[in-house]
């Protein structure tokens, strides 16, 4: 496994490696690698020849108060999984390196990425679509994957894609959940014993909400308060509680199938974000 850390050399390589005939995959992630990262670069390594792994922890996408110093950083250990996962090649710039003196050049999408995540975390998702558009520059894949947990970073990055002509297909993947059902997460660290049994309200809203469905409830106003509810109870601070459309992520009245109904809860000082796509 090669490891690179010039977003030049990095260029050539995967240039090359085009030039070979290798079907480049891209799993973007920011290290402190779990399961779920895994579920990515194993699909990645069903559909392409050959897979890069980035893995960068990018100031751009956090906010002035944010986790980014506290952020954890394994990267020996993430490079023995991925190694052990026959990844091709693992890029992992240094800040400078992305973003050297003078670089003022932005992406920014408009109306979704000022939803959701968006909207509570302000410049979140432009710091976002600006490191993917880079790295989709740099590695010039055929296929990108991204975790179906980030659904309204998915929808954003997926109009960048469209708005700018990328030519990449993005691909969606699977929620990857510990054994009682909370989603993994790389801020799943911070939490402590007690925290880690709090968060599981956050699967439990979810899923309170996605019986009522399954037993014909389609008010979305009804459903987000009764998914409220149950954060409440555990006394779990709420940042949003939201039925959407999956693409626009503007909120629906009535549930349909594909609707996606997202969470983002604070346990202790941990923002911690779930969803699922209704039936
Ligand atoms: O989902 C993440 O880990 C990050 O937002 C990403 C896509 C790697 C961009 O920094």
């Amino acid at each position: 496994m090669r490891i690179v850390t010039s977003a030049q050399e990095m260029q050539w390589v995967c240039r090359e490696l085009r030039g070979g005939g290798a079907v480049l995959g891209l799993v973007p992630t920011m290290g402190a690698l779990h399961e779920g990262h895994l579920s990515l670069v194993r699909r990645a390594r069903g559909e392409c020849s050959v897979v890069a792994v980035s893995i960068f922890v990018n100031p751009l996408q956090f906010g002035p108060h944010e986790d980014f110093a506290q952020y954890p950083r394994t990267f020996k250990e993430d490079c023995r999984a991925l190694e052990r996962e026959g990844v091709g090649v693992v890029f992992a710039p240094e800040a400078e390196e992305m973003y050297p003196a003078g670089a003022v050049t932005t992406v920014s999408v408009a109306e979704v990425g000022d939803r959701l995540d968006g909207a509570s975390r302000p410049g979140h998702f432009a710091g976002v679509a600006t490191v993917v558009a880079k790295l989709l520059h740099i590695v010039g894949p055929a296929r990108a994957y991204f975790g179906q947990k980030d659904a309204a970073q998915l929808a954003v990055l997926r109009r960048m894609v469209r708005d700018l002509n990328f030519d990449v297909k993005l691909v969606g993947c699977a929620i990857v959940r510990d054994a009682d059902g909370l989603a993994l997460s790389s801020r799943n660290r911070y939490l402590s014993a007690e925290e880690r049994a709090l968060a599981l309200a956050i699967r439990c809203s979810l899923a309170v909400v996605e019986k009522m469905i399954d037993e014909g409830t389609r008010d979305a106003d009804v459903l987000v308060c009764a998914g409220r509810r149950v954060l409440d109870a555990e006394g779990l601070r709420v940042d949003y509680f939201a039925a959407v459309d999956a693409d626009t992520l503007l909120p629906v009245q009535t549930v349909t199938p594909g609707t996606l109904v997202a969470v983002a809860a604070w346990v202790g000082a941990t923002r911690l974000i779930d969803n699922f796509l209704a039936r």
